[in-house]
């Protein structure tokens, strides 16, 4: 089997670099690749690359992710979250391909509390959740073939995270203010990667499992309760911060571009079932993260 995965260098696509590798032969590309164009603001050259390679399954990990920059660059969030997606589908349908994409929770409007459904009507606060839901549309309009994991909360340990900032501002500073009214539930790279390797496999089997999913991990937190528990495990590991006082804070105390949910919480009872999956709680995933940060040393 072919492989080609786009955006090998994020977050979720460095993990699939890893996870996807035993399913076959697997062509990483990103916006600096040079054998084949990986760069999305190019949708002509994304498309040309799908035709060259003839993959039997594509894996968009890219995407213009700066949720606050794309209030002020929406033509580039649209080639890059809707445009380019679009060429990558009707490329894909021409040589029967399936494409695995990722999706996001901004594409609800965030109210509530009930965790969204795949069937939920959709309505999104901001330019990045407005260009991704035209990229799902897109890729449902052209391509049949497709799987589409809606996502939330992504943390990875290759580069900045979350976790990393408290940690950082927690030896620097007494007091801290951490958002209480969102929710949501931290999802691990390495999880969306493994589960794509699966639902792949799955896929290729049996067709009919097409379309869109829920998938993060669970369990349900706020930003706060994320903080809180880091700290509590940073200083199990012997960890010595400065900090002394957490506050709990509404959304509305920091101002951003994007208007963001507050509910970002997801049912995930069709991604599980139809790929005999079970996701596990959040702060498993989260735990784990931690622990191989307080045992790294530098060298
Ligand atoms: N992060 C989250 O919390 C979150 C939540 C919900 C859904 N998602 C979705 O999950 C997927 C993976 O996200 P992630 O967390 O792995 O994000 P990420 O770490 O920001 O990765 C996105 C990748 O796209 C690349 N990219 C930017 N401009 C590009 C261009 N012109 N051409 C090609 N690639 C380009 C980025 O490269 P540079 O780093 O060099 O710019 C980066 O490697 C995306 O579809 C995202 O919308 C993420």
């Amino acid at each position: 089997m072919n492989i080609l995965l786009f955006g090998k260098t994020g977050q979720v696509g460095w993990e699939l670099q890893r996870a996807l590798a035993p399913l076959g032969n697997l062509v990483a590309l990103d916006v600096h690749s040079t054998d084949y164009c990986g760069d999305f603001s190019n949708p002509e050259g994304i498309a040309e690359t799908v035709r060259r390679i003839r993959p039997d399954v594509i894996v968009n990990a890219a995407a213009h992710t700066a949720v606050d920059k794309a209030e002020s660059e929406v033509a580039l969030a649209e080639l890059l979250n809707a445009t380019s997606v679009e060429a990558i589908a009707k490329a894909a349908a021409e040589i029967n391909a399936w494409v695995i994409h990722y999706s996001t929770d901004y594409v609800f409007p965030g109210s509530g509390e009930t965790p969204w459904r795949e069937t939920d009507a959709t309505a999104p606060l901001n330019v990045y959740g407005a260009t991704k839901l035209a990229g799902e549309n897109a890729l449902k309009t052209h391509c049949a073939k497709h799987l589409i994991f809606r996502t939330s909360w992504v943390y990875a340990g290759k580069g900045n995270n979350f976790a990393k900032t408290m940690l950082r501002l927690a030896k620097e500073r007494t007091e801290l203010s951490v958002i209480n009214d969102q929710y949501g539930a931290p999802t691990g790279a390495e999880l969306l990667a493994d589960c794509t390797a699966h639902a792949i496999r799955v896929a290729l089997k049996d067709p009919e499992v097409a379309g869109l999913y829920h998938l993060v991990a669970g369990g349900t937190t706020t930003w706060y309760d994320y903080a809180s528990l880091v700290f509590d495990e940073a200083r199990k590991a012997g960890i010595e911060l400065k900090l002394n006082k957490l506050n709990a804070v509404p959304a509305s105390a920091y101002v951003t571009p994007a208007q963001r949910p507050g509910n970002s919480r997801m049912n995930t009872e069709k991604f599980q079932k139809n790929f005999d999956l079970l996701l596990p709680h959040w702060e498993k995933g989260v735990k784990r993260m931690l622990t191989e940060l307080f045992t790294t040393t530098a060298i």
